[in-house]
């Protein structure tokens, strides 16, 4: 703390990242990334990139990658927004669509940022209960709210909403905005953008950084109507022109553009986990249905900091939450076969 603070400073919770730790062997299992790399064609474009045109400003608008959304999608490119990360997407939105004076609504149990944003941009929320199996029930959105969002599939749980309960929350909400958060949406889930033409309250954020390996590009996107669109390109207008680079905008242009290395990938992770469910559950463990490309996973009789600390001791790193409701949980992201081994190993001994 210090005078020369803004006074808001004081009071701001920042969100807390999975670790990135220095050392090197680890099995890294804890922040959700994709096992596999970039497409090789996003590494080219990026390459392509790396030339003495990087004197020059990149286009502030990132044509060139809202075009490849907009034809994978099969959407307008006007109905597209890009950022540096969805994080920053969706801070924009938070900005842009959910000051509206009543409480942002979203699940007790989901993703960490969404109450950081909510003290960033003096949001209040109301958190609502995910039920017993860790499913949302979307009957329980029907209040008032200046906005609801929520990730799907669900994190940490990994859980997946149906469209049609989507729709439902939709038609329920008309005149406040529903973000649908599909972070993780390629493991598994059915993505919301189809419903975008029909419902101008729908707003579906994506990211590269699972299912298209690029982490550490930092690029995510949205879809929704272009008013909503238009709202968040004034924000963003108001904050950085050129949130993307050139080799972010080439390289997430590229990923998008090569569907088979995506589809060949996104495969492999999917039956990974089909592996990891079944290698946790032979050691006891119950494993709640996931649809993304991480389990959630609770021991009846194991302590789950405990374990956490047993498999770090091990090298191998996974996501433990100190929170209300899933304290005995762990979130473990799917590796490659190799990796996925050395956790079940590690966690036979504990
Ligand atoms: C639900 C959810 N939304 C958004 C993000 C942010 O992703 P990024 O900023 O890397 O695009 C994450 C990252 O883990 C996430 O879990």
């Amino acid at each position: 703390m210090s005078k020369f603070w803004s006074p808001f400073v004081k009071d701001l919770v920042p969100y807390v990242p999975g670790e990135q730790p220095k050392m090197t062997k680890l099995v890294k299992l804890n922040t959700n990334e994709n096992p596999y790399g970039p497409s090789p064609k996003a590494i080219a474009a990026m390459q392509a990139e790396l030339n003495e045109n990087l004197r020059l400003y990149p286009d502030p608008n990132s044509d060139r990658l809202k075009q490849a959304v907009a034809d994978y999608y099969g959407v307008k490119t006007g109905q597209v927004f890009v950022g540096n990360g969805s994080d920053e997407v969706l801070a924009h939105a938070f900005h842009a669509l959910f000051q509206h004076g009543k409480p942002l609504l979203f699940p007790d149990v989901t993703y960490s940022f969404y109450p950081v944003y909510c003290g960033l941009y003096g949001i209040d929320f109301e958190a609502i209960a995910l039920d017993e199996q860790f499913q949302i029930n979307v009957a329980d959105y029907q209040r008032p709210n200046g906005g609801i969002i929520f990730p799907n599939p669900n994190a940490p749980t990994g859980r997946a909403l149906a469209l049609d309960a989507i729709e439902q929350l939709l038609k329920g909400n008309p005149d406040t905005v529903v973000l649908v958060d599909e972070a993780y949406i390629d493991f598994g889930g059915e993505t919301a953008i189809g419903l975008v033409d029909k419902y101008p309250n729908l707003l579906v954020c994506q990211t590269l950084s699972k299912s298209r390996s690029l982490a550490g590009l930092r690029v995510g996107l949205a879809v929704g109507h272009p008013d909503l669109i238009e709202a968040l390109e004034r924000v963003k207008n108001s904050f950085n022109s050129y949130p993307l680079d050139r080799m972010a905008i080439a390289g997430a242009a590229a990923a998008f553009e090569d569907r088979a290395y995506f589809d060949e990938t996104c495969k492999k992770v999917i039956e990974s986990r089909a592996v990891v469910v079944t290698g946790l559950e032979e050691l006891g463990f119950e494993v709640l249905p996931s649809a993304a490309n991480f389990v959630f996973a609770r021991h009846p009789q194991k302590d789950a900091a405990g374990l956490q600390a047993g498999l770090r001791e091990q090298g191998v790193i996974v996501r433990h939450f100190k929170q209300a409701r899933i304290a005995q949980f762990l979130r473990i992201t799917i590796g490659t076969p190799e990796q996925n081994q050395a956790l079940l190993d590690a966690l036979k001994g504990l």
